[in-house]
């Protein structure tokens, strides 16, 4: 394997805490990058996305995968594979796919969106679910999908939520799509098998590119049919990609390599809720912190955090931190003391 010195635009940054996003690929994932056996996807001839593809619907218990260049593309494929114009989804009023995905489904779909208040663990009650199912009544959209989302807000959804939620949409004879942006935090807090959550649901979308440190990707898994109808979506979005492997090959590699080391990212986030909370509210969940400061995150905290190398993002006072691969133990200690001198 040919070694890569990895050119990164990241000089002088300690940590940056903005999200699980900013991770930038190390000279080992580079270098397989580089090395991909390589081949034109559109005709389904790239043995790096086909093995990728393949892999991790096996990992998963579905039949077959889709890859795709984002979760929004990865959600929005899966949500119009399951629906038809007029159906509706029902789903999380703070769920990413109500809230930040630009309701794609609806303006290229025609699919309407039920938004349910979304409890504090993350779940959906199932008593609201089985209330916004639709009578089958030609006033009605019709209720086809039920949408989750694990991790939320860096919540892992507890397995027997998730069952109580879907249980009521298979009761409605609704399907099952889960959010799995963040699948791989869910099961290591949880401390649960892949399949056990991933079961639960008749499609999964994972992302690549967060905690898992992939510089883009995300898979769709689920029945060969269905995933058959979102490849259609997909070229017709215009995500049929070409020589991909490339980044399929970045893909496997952190399926390989950086899964099992999300327990460090949660660890970390626990150690920095801990020492930030003598200094206002704090919400830790996986590799997410919430923090308040008591007078709040303001421009000041954020550019006195920035001249230590510490990059925050903050809105409305709170500033969620999240932990991931590029934060070492050192970059943590230095955001721990770049909060101390600025809130002293
Ligand atoms: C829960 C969740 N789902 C989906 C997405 C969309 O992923 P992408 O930014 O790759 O489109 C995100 C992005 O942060 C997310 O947090």
């Amino acid at each position: 394997m040919t070694q890569y010195a990895p050119t990164q635009s990241t000089a002088g940054i300690i940590a940056d805490l903005r999200s699980d996003t900013v991770t930038t690929p190390d000279a080992d994932m580079r270098a397989a990058m580089a090395d991909a056996e390589v081949g034109d996807d559109v005709y389904g001839e790239d043995a790096t996305v086909n093995r990728l593809e393949a892999e991790l619907a096996e990992r998963l218990g579905k039949e077959a995968g889709l890859f795709l260049t984002s979760g929004t593309q990865s959600n929005l494929v899966g949500m119009l594979a399951h629906c038809q114009r007029g159906d509706e989804i029902i789903t999380g009023r703070g769920y990413h796919i109500y809230k930040y995905e630009a309701a794609g489904a609806s303006v290229l779909g025609g699919v309407a969106l039920d938004p349910l208040d979304v409890a504090a663990d993350g779940a959906l009650e199932p008593d609201a679910i089985a209330a916004a199912v639709k009578d089958d009544d030609s006033h009605h959209a019709i209720t086809r999908l039920l949408g989750l989302e694990n991790t939320h807000n860096g919540h892992a959804v507890p397995l027997a939520r998730c069952q109580q939620a879907v249980d009521a949409a298979r009761a409605a004879d609704l399907s099952v799509h889960l959010d799995g942006a963040r699948f791989f935090n869910a099961v290591e807090a949880l401390g649960c098998a892949e399949t056990d959550l991933s079961g639960i649901f008749d499609t999964v979308s994972i992302c690549l590119s967060k905690g898992l440190g992939a510089p883009v990707g995300s898979v769709l898994v689920g029945p060969r049919d269905l995933i058959a109808r979102a490849r259609r979506w997909r070229k017709m979005l215009g995500g049929g990609t070409r020589q991909s492997g490339i980044l399929a090959a970045a893909s496997l590699h952190a399926l390989k390599h950086n899964v099992d080391r999300l327990t460090e990212d949660r660890q970390r986030a626990a150690r920095l809720g801990q020492a930030l909370s003598a200094y206002g509210d704090v919400t830790q969940a996986t590799n997410m912190v919430f923090f308040t400061p008591r007078n709040g995150i303001t421009p000041q905290i954020i550019s006195r955090l920035a001249t230590s190398g510490v990059r925050l993002s903050g809105a409305l006072g709170t500033t969620r931190l999240v932990l991931h691969k590029d934060v070492t133990d050192a970059g943590l200690e230095a955001v721990i003391s770049g909060f101390e001198q600025a809130l002293a």
